[in-house]
């Protein structure tokens, strides 16, 4: 009884204090004393705490064991100081309940065993209950929003589309994606067929996120910048629309990609309240693209934090120059962190956005 209490008074105060969370207000684009900041990969393994785990607990057991997953997500989320946590998972998760043999090999990443090789074997996917077979990432984000400050908004996340198709197709990471191109252009109609089914699956997937406690989901096209515009036009772009469409109504969602320059203005038609933009353009650039009346998300090249302080600071001061102070801006990496980073360099990265962010 007492229990119950609690859980609701911290759900009621959670609700009022995220209303406060400078996250949150930039993705709707409103005024915020300080500008927001999270990363990209903030847990991972370029801290140590992260590796101590990881020498006792495979990836894909770490992302199935939900009060493992909630530490690693809560303490990368205090350890930084960082303004939002993201859910500690993998895009690629729903991909084994669809019937893929999913492994994450040392050293080569992730492997799928069985990849997609003809039409048949996109009629051959399974459907995703989530709440059934992805309960773990459900639960692990109930878990993580009673752990987190009530002012530390929780993003949940998937990968779109083509990016996991891109994985199911090539059997693993891919340079030039050519399988993956020759499927779409060759195959047509199962390229559609499969986009169709992913975009159902990551829909119904982020609103069981959303159900659980994620406040803002982030839609991952990593590999969306391999295509030039007409092929994202005829094969992305409409299943992007689906996805977006799909989403419960009112909840923020960052639209993220890399390699996108010639993109962006594609992926603001897709949808997305917040667009993520990568180091390869300029931010005042990229945004005047866009347009200055939606969200952006980025945009520093994650090596600047192999730099030294001093380079740091020149660079958020920069990235802070070309945002001008408009509304609506999410200071983050153009893509995640890697290993090997200086933590200190990290947690200096995020003292030097809130103090010279401050408005
Ligand atoms: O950002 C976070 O802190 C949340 C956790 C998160 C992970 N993966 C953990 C992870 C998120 C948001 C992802 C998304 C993801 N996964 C993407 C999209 C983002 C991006 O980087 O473009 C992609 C393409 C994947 C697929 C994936 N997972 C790859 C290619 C790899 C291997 C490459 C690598 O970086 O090692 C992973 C493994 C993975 N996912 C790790 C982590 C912390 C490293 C696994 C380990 O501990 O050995």
């Amino acid at each position: 009884m007492e229990t119950q209490m609690k859980l609701s008074e911290a759900a009621r105060s959670s609700v009022t204090n995220l209303s406060e969370s400078s996250f949150i207000k930039a993705c709707r684009r409103e005024q915020t004393s300080v500008t927001p900041v999270w990363l990209m990969r903030q847990a991972g393994r370029f801290m140590p705490e992260y590796r101590e785990i990881r020498a006792k607990v495979g990836f894909l057991e770490l992302c199935k064991t939900p009060a493992l997953a909630t530490e690693v997500t809560v303490m990368a989320q205090e350890m930084l100081g960082v303004d939002a946590a993201i859910i500690f998972a993998d895009i690629l998760l729903p991909l084994e309940p669809m019937g893929m043999a999913l492994e994450f090999t040392k050293g080569d990443g992730p492997q799928i065993h069985n990849p997609i090789r003809q039409a048949s074997d996109v009629d051959a996917l399974k459907n995703v209950d989530a709440k059934e077979s992805l309960s773990f990432v459900l639960e692990a984000i109930t878990m993580t929003r009673g752990a987190l400050k009530a002012n530390i908004p929780l993003i949940g996340f998937a990968g779109a589309p083509f990016t996991l198709a891109s994985y199911m197709i090539e059997g693993g990471s891919s340079r030039n994606f050519e399988k993956t191109k020759a499927f779409m252009y060759t195959q047509p109609q199962a390229w559609h067929k499969l986009m169709n089914h992913l975009a159902n699956v990551t829909h119904a997937y982020l609103n069981c996120q959303i159900e659980a406690g994620a406040q803002v989901v982030q839609l991952f096209d990593s590999w969306v910048g391999a295509l030039g515009q007409s092929d994202y036009k005829e094969y992305v772009l409409p299943h992007m629309k689906a996805v977006f469409a799909g989403i419960k109504p009112g909840v923020p969602a960052i639209h993220f990609g890399t390699g996108t320059a010639a993109l962006l203005k594609l992926m603001r038609q897709a949808g997305g309240t917040v667009i993520g933009v990568d180091w390869r353009i300029d931010l005042d650039k990229a945004w005047s693209d866009i347009g200055y009346d939606i969200a952006v998300q980025g945009n520093l090249d994650p090596c600047v934090l192999f730099a030294t302080g001093k380079e740091i600071r020149t660079r958020v001061q920069d990235i802070l120059k070309q945002a001008a102070g408009r509304e609506g801006f999410i200071f983050n990496l153009g893509h995640g962190i890697l290993p090997g980073t200086p933590v200190d360099n990290v947690k200096y990265l995020v003292e030097c956005v809130h103090e010279l962010g401050q408005r």
